[in-house]
């Protein structure tokens, strides 16, 4: 797997004086056999940051942040752990070790920095375009909607001219034809510019790679209104952000507390203009988990700002759900007359988008008050349908917020207290029913015995540390595994693995891992790690494997048997029949 082993780590951290390096970020002065400067983490007047050269070592003594030099780098770059890594070592030129990895992830990744490099000479090319004269339309149009030329280079913002320039100039450059077309810079057939004639915009990832680029039309005939580059190795939309680059740098220079979500690139540029920077945009997507995951590493606030017309929309209130269940404390910002951030700074300013911060709500309440705008309180079933429909957002609260909410329903509604109280026990009841049918269903033969824990354990150690091609099929699911940790630990496990073709371990469990019981599971799979490297082998591995898919394809067509029968839906019947003659298909070909 891609990770680095401990001893290169160790050899890094010999090869590099942590003197030199913090050297380069604050002035030292020696004393005695330790250095001491001021701490570059909180505000003082006299110096109680102290590095040990000895051991390799700094500590404040005043704001307790200690740690040696890979720690250091990633507090002031705002790296993750991996990535200050390679950090101190392209900066000492030091050779990173040859990873133990398949060919196919090596041609993957020299592909990935092709790309990048292609993409950064488009970006460049675009940029330049925008200087020249026949670029006019399109220079004008951003000084017409407001912006500065400060602003424009700041996003990198340029333009297309024609269609024919861009490959040219690719190839000019030394650029492959097989890169350019990986790269999706232009189309399959005509090598034709893919944003030709449009303004451009560089999307760029949080370690400042172009990742691909989005094109606005400049004339209304011309649509879509915005072109977004087809996913290639480098840009995945799902786990995309816009302007995470700008936010990485913010965040060395101030501690940034919350963000600003706003949903597009414009939007995003309107507000830096203005002075407001820690603002990213979603790509033009409802969020996913990634993109949430992403956030809540980066702050633990977040005001959402959506466009009247898609703020009540499901996918809309799923996002912000999603959000907050990455413990992000979300807030929604409600700007009047259908304006988005862009119309209403330009109309009204910075200090008037600030106050409407201060104005807004938490999601449940945000999801309450647009219910009860959705419905006519003048009929008589309006109120009632209200309380009916705020009874699901009710249930999911604990027990203070909810106590309050209750009291805001019933306020609304004229509904008593009591009612929604009773109605609220009955959803509760019934969903519990559901849940315990469901659960007695999946758990029927389930008695896990220590061997099947075991066994768990050992694939999750093999898909961390062997060193053999995993196989990992789709029908390999976290559902294989007999115990909830397990389980939880192999779906973020395949989440990233299908994701991103690789697992880094400190990615999928960053050092703040919340449940003891996962930690206590974790640490008894790294205990394999040793054996994996050293005694198993493959067979272990099948077998293990074997064993766990036995079982869950067993349940799995048991399940899809019983749902056959059930549904009433014929649609969803040859669905589950589909599926079900896929699972028997496997469990033949498997010898299962
Ligand atoms: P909007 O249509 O709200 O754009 O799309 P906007 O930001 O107000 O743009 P201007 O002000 O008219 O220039 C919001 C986002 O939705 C995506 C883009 O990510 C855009 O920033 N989008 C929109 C598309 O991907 N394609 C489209 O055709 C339109
Ligand atoms: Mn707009």
């Amino acid at each position: 797997m891609a990770t680095y082993s401990s001893n290169w780590i160790d050899e890094l951290k010999n090869s590099v004086n942590i003197v030199q390096v913090i050297e380069q970020y604050l002035p030292l002065t020696k004393k005695g056999n330790r250095y001491s400067a001021l701490c570059p983490f909180h505000t003082e007047k006299t110096p109680s940051f102290t590095v040990d050269e000895e051991h390799q070592y700094y500590k404040c003594f005043g704001c307790g942040k200690a740690g040696d030099v890979i720690e250091f780098v990633k507090e002031k770059e705002k790296l993750e752990f991996l990535d200050a890594v390679e950090f101190i070592a392209n900066k000492f030129k030091i050779k990173m070790p040859e990873k133990q990895e398949s060919a196919e992830i090596t041609a993957r990744k020299r592909d990935l920095e092709n790309i990048y490099d292609a993409n950064l000479i488009a970006a460049r090319f675009y940029r330049d375009n925008l200087q020249k004269p026949a670029a006019k339309t399109a220079l004008e149009y951003m000084y017409n909607r407001g912006f500065s030329d400060e602003v424009i280079a700041a996003f990198g913002v340029g333009c297309s001219l024609d269609y024919e320039s861009l490959y040219n100039h690719l190839i000019s450059k030394g650029i492959k034809e097989e890169v350019i077309l990986k790269a999706a810079l232009v189309n399959e057939n005509k090598k034709g510019d893919f944003q030709a004639k449009r303004l451009v915009i560089p999307i760029i990832d949080a370690k400042d790679k172009v990742i691909g680029f989005s094109g606005r039309s400049l004339t209304s005939d011309m649509k879509p209104k915005y072109k977004n580059s087809r996913e290639t190795l480098a840009f995945i939309k799902n786990q995309t952000l816009y302007n995470m680059n700008t936010i990485r740098h913010l965040r060395k220079e101030e501690d940034v507390k919350y963000l600003i979500l706003v949903e597009g690139y414009m939007d995003v540029m309107a507000l830096y203009e203005v002075g407001i920077k820690n603002v990213i945009a979603s790509m033009g997507t409802s969020l996913t988990q990634n993109q949430c995951v992403a956030i809540s590493k980066v702050v633990k606030q977040v005001y959402v700002c959506f466009d009247g017309d898609v703020a009540g929309q499901d996918a809309t209130l799923r996002s912000l759900d999603l959000l907050s269940s990455e413990d992000v404390d979300v807030r929604v910002i409600s700007i009047p007359d259908d304006m988005d951030p862009d119309d209403y700074v330009k109309n009204y300013g910075a200090s008037s988008f600030e106050q409407l911060l201060i104005k807004a709500e938490p999601v449940t309440q945000f999801k309450i008050r647009k219910l009860k705008d959705s419905l006519d309180f003048s009929t008589i079933e309006g109120k009632p349908k209200f309380v009916k429909e705020t009874i699901p957002i009710l249930v999911k609260l604990d027990s203070i917020t909810q106590s309050t909410y209750i009291d805001y329903v019933s306020q609304l509604s004229g509904v008593s207290k009591d009612i929604i109280i009773n109605a609220i026990s009955e959803s509760k009841d019934n969903n519990l029913v559901k849940i315990n049918k469901d659960i007695f269903i999946a758990n029927r033969k389930k008695s896990v015995s220590d061997f099947d824990v075991d066994r768990g354990r050992l694939v999750i150690a093999a898909w961390l540390f062997a060193q053999f091609d995993l196989s990992i099929d789709e029908f390999i699911s976290a559902d294989m595994f007999k115990i909830e940790e397990q389980k939880i630990i192999a779906g973020r496990f395949l989440e990233e693995y299908r994701n991103n073709n690789r697992v880094i371990f400190k990615e999928i469990w960053p050092n703040e891992i919340e449940a003891d019981e996962i930690r206590n599971e974790l640490n008894k799979i790294y205990d394999k790690k040793d054996d994996w490297q050293n005694a198993y082998g493959i067979d272990t591995y099948k077998d293990a494997i074997r064993s766990l898919m036995l079982d869950y394809l067993q349940n799995l067509s048991d399940l899809l048997v019983r749902k056959i029968i059930e549904t009433d839906n014929d649609e969803e019947r040859n669905l589950y029949k589909e599926k079900l003659t896929k699972v028997l298909e496997y469990k033949t070909s498997r010898g299962l």
